[in-house]
């Protein structure tokens, strides 16, 4: 376990930095991540490296046992860089340029920068690549196109994106077919006619948009892919890693993460009123590669570019470090050791302030780094073994956000309506993509699951087959992978599996709610969205809507597949609901629950050799009691706990159970 920080040394005065080193020795930080920003001094002029300086803060903190993380700096494009290659700024969907100045001012497939990227990378590893000091590499920083996701749509790159549909396509015809040219006279006849969905034009053909979308991921996976490579000859014990954004959506992460080694994401828990929402964040980053993660940035102070959120409450950095560990993060680098005194990000804060003292956020972090420290031996080499999992593919994420189908749909919404009934009964869960090993779990959630491709089915199938239960949420099985929807029954290739069809749906907005209601308990919910009215094929009703001309038609229906359960829920619902459900589903595929848990209270797991370790955090400012079922050695103080539990506002307790 190691607690970290997120250092510039470039912004401050060289004889700062032995104070610095210092403080961080003394408040327990032992890695820094540095030099993700610092192309300008690494190169200050092309093809002359500086990394001496580098060198001279990462002396000053190995006298302290200070370890490194390595940013390349991809994502600042220097000023002499942008005046060589005008073409290098990247073309917004509006048509206008990006300007220098902000960060990730680069086209990701400009030839010249993807060379200098490949050197920079190649050079950081030669001198790097064998410390004993740096335990790894960033690359890049928070991919995702232009600043806030948009991909790219200078000439260079819609030139390559006719190639990269000739590639899959291979002829016109086969292009024109996959997207259903035919409507409004689009049928191409030359490559070249092909355009990018450009703004304002929102409406373009969905076909076309999502393989814009997946050809602008594609780009910077290759742009990573160029680095990864560079680095990869010289670098031993060290991993190779990026830092991700949980729930962001623009790139697809599994491909993104396939090369590297480890999974990192940055953690900014202040926006986040509820504890799903950095949960869901930490299961994705613990899906992409089924193992033990990095938090590279997480919040510490207030923060904001222009305006500011508050500043975390007290016991709230202490919370949501022992929240990442609980999820299975190996070590937590906070953003950012001392507020900067200029640049976009002089609200940003961090542990110091800007004048560099230490005060009570300080003081905090010194605090949590204590008890990490402590409890290190125990945790290390343990994990969190999640028995369910939600399954998605970034297609499915992409559709529904071009198309959300009706009144706000997102994939993420229905995900955390399942997160948080698994969180209620103490149910781990990972987030995963069609490359994981799906043998670990026993339940897969697949929250509507548009879009599939016939394998992807299959893999669903034979996970059934074998004992599993599959629950496919509304709209699943509509479309086949080129986003064309399916000319058989709904749910197209899921009608089999799922022993139903889908003769009609409606779309009810969540204000103005229908009904659902449990066949075996009569009880009722307010459901609501997309709500696909089911007919049984083999299937038995689960549930049925009890409103609208419906009433009495299935709304939730479940199939036995081989030695296994496949469930379609036709409608969204109220938390309640999903609550019931998850309690019968972990009942019937044996999945140990705890008794139900207040909401934003989390008792989280990790498993080793050493034993059960609980980490419960109660995410609110009440107070709150619990029971976790189980009595062990409190890990934070004296004496044993459980199974009631007290917790104080934001309150950590870590019990060994026995
Ligand atoms: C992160 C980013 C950091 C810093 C921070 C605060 O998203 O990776 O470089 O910008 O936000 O804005
Ligand atoms: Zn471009």
């Amino acid at each position: 376990m190691l607690i970290g920080a997120d250092y510039y040394p470039e912004h401050w005065p060289t004889d700062r930095w032995p104070t610095d080193a210092k403080l961080m020795r003394e408040a327990g930080i032992g890695v820094v991540r540095m030099a993700e920003f610092a192309w300008n001094r690494l190169e200050p002029q092309e093809g002359r490296y500086d990394f001496a300086w580098l060198d001279a803060v990462m002396k000053l903190q190995a006298k302290h046992g200070i370890r490194v993380i390595l940013g390349t700096p991809s994502a600042t494009p220097t000023a002499w860089q942008v005046a060589k290659w005008p073409d290098l700024l990247p073309v917004k969907a509006d048509g206008t340029t990006f300007p220098f100045g902000i960060r990730k001012h680069y086209c990701p497939r400009h030839e010249g920068y993807r060379d200098a990227c490949r050197r920079m990378a190649d050079a950081m590893g030669r001198r790097w690549g064998r410390s004993k000091q740096v335990i790894g590499w960033q690359i890049d920083n928070e991919f995702g196109g232009i600043d806030f996701g948009a991909p790219c749509f200078c000439p260079r790159c819609v030139g390559q994106w006719r190639a990269w549909l000739r590639r899959h396509y291979g002829t016109l015809e086969a292009l024109n077919a996959a997207w259903g040219t035919a409507f409004w006279a689009q049928e191409y006849t030359d490559w070249d006619q092909i355009v990018a969905p450009m703004q304002p034009v929102t409406s373009q053909n969905p076909s076309l948009h999502l393989d814009w979308r997946r050809f602008a991921s594609d780009g910077i996976v290759e742009f990573q892919q160029v680095q990864v490579d560079a680095l990869r000859p010289h670098v031993r014990g060290q991993f190779i890693s990026t830092n991700l954004m949980g729930m962001f959506e623009d790139l697809d992460y599994e491909a993104l993460a396939t090369p590297l080694d480890v999974a990192g994401w940055d953690n900014y828990p202040i926006w986040a009123a509820e504890a799903v929402d950095p949960a869901m964040g930490h299961a994705v980053t613990r899906g992409l590669k089924q193992k033990s993660f990095l938090v590279f940035e997480q919040q510490s102070g207030p923060s904001g570019w222009n305006a500011m959120t508050g500043t975390p409450r007290p016991g709230q950095i202490r919370m949501w470090t022992w929240q990442s560990i609980g999820h299975g993060a190996d070590a937590v680098l906070y953003f950012r050791w001392r507020a900067c005194r200029f640049g976009t990000e002089q609200y940003w804060h961090g542990i110091l302030q800007h004048d560099g003292l230490p005060g009570r956020r300080y003081k905090e972090v010194r605090q949590v780094a204590r008890e990490v420290a402590k409890l290190s031996k125990a945790l290390d080499g343990t994990e969190v073994r999640a028995p369910a999992a939600l399954w998605h593919t970034y297609d499915v994420n992409w559709v529904i956000r071009f198309q959300p189908g009706c009144d706000k749909m997102t994939f993420w919404d229905e995900a955390k309506r399942f997160g948080k009934a698994f969180a209620r009964r103490g149910i781990a869960y990972d987030v995963v993509t069609p490359k994981a090993d799906l043998g670990r779990y026993r339940l897969l959630v697949c929250p509507h699951a548009v879009i599939l491709r016939e394998d992807h089915v299959e893999a669903l199938r034979k996970f059934a087959q074998a004992g599993g239960t599959v629950v496919f949420t509304s709209r699943s099985g509509e479309r086949g992978w080129t986003n064309i929807i399916t000319d058989l029954a709904r749910p197209g290739l899921l009608g089999k599996m799922t022993g139903c069809r889908i003769p009609e749906y409606d779309m009810v907005r969540q204000d103005k709610p229908g009904q659902i209601e449990m066949a075996d308990t009569g009880r009722l919910y307010d459901a609501f969205g997309w709500c696909d009215l089911l007919e049984t094929d083999g299937a038995a009703v689960v549930a049925r809507y009890a409103a609208e001309f419906y009433k009495g038609t299935a709304a939730v229906t479940v199939n036995r597949v081989g030695k296994g359960r496949v469930y379609y829920v036709g409608a969204s619902a109220e938390d309640a609901f999903y609550d019931d459900f998850l309690a019968r589903l972990a009942d019937e595929v044996k999945l140990p629950m705890l008794p139900p848990l207040p909401l934003n209270v989390e008792v989280l797991e990790r498993r080793g050799k050493a034993g059960r370790f609980l980490i419960v955090i109660n995410y609110t400012a009440d107070a709150q009691t619990i029971d976790i079922a189980v009595t062990g050695k409190n890990l934070l103080g004296k004496g044993t706990r459980g199974p009631k539990i007290e917790l104080e506002p934001y309150g950590v307790q870590v019990v060994q159970a026995r």
